[in-house]
C-alpha cells in the first residue's frame, strides 16, 4: 500500500470537507428563505442582521475594507457589513456557497465580491488589503436583535 504524504492527506480531507459543504449549501439557502421570505428585499433595503454586541466589538466599518471569512451562500454578515458602509470581500471554501452568494448579490444589487478560498490559506486573496477580517458561526434565527 502506498503511503500518503501529510500534504496529500490534508488535501484529501479538504476535498471531503468542501464536497460535504457543497452538498449542504442549497438546503441551507432554502432554510434561510423559509425563515426570512423577505431575505432579498431586506438586504436590498439596507437591512443588517448581525447582533449588536458583534457590531459594537467590530466598531464603525464605514469606508473600511472588510474581509468576511466562511461567508456561506446566504452571506448574511457580508451583506450586513456592506449595508453598514464597508467595502466587503467575502470568501468560502465551498464553490457552491459562492455560486449561491453571487446569485443572492445579483438579486439584492450588492457589490460584495465573493471568492472561493480556504480559510487556512486565504489564497488567492492578497495580503494587506483589509482593515477588518471577520468570521463568525451564527445562524439566521435568534442571532440578531429583535428578529
Ligand atoms: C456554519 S456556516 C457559517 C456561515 C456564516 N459565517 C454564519 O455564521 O452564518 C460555516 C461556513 O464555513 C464554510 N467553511 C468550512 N470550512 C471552511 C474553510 N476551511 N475555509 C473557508 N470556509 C469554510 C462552509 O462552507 C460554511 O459556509
Amino acid at each position: 500500500m502506498t503511503e500518503r504524504t501529510p500534504e496529500a492527506t490534508k488535501q484529501q480531507h479538504l476535498k471531503m470537507v468542501r464536497e460535504a459543504w457543497d452538498l449542504y449549501h442549497p438546503d441551507y439557502m432554502q432554510f434561510h428563505l423559509k425563515a426570512r421570505p423577505d431575505f432579498h428585499t431586506f438586504f436590498r433595503n439596507g437591512g443588517v442582521h448581525i447582533d449588536r454586541t458583534t457590531i459594537e466589538l467590530v466598531g464603525n466599518v464605514e469606508g473600511l475594507r472588510l474581509l468576511d471569512v466562511c461567508c456561506a451562500g446566504d452571506a448574511t454578515q457580508a451583506f450586513s457589513w456592506e449595508n453598514l458602509g464597508a467595502s466587503v470581500v467575502a470568501c468560502d471554501l465551498s464553490p457552491k456557497a459562492i455560486e449561491i452568494a453571487k446569485d443572492n448579490a445579483r438579486v439584492i444589487g450588492s457589490s460584495v465580491e465573493f471568492i472561493v478560498a480556504d480559510a487556512q490559506q486565504l489564497a488567492p486573496i492578497p495580503d494587506e488589503q483589509f482593515d477588518v477580517a471577520f468570521t463568525v458561526l451564527a445562524s439566521l434565527i435568534g442571532t440578531a436583535d429583535g428578529r
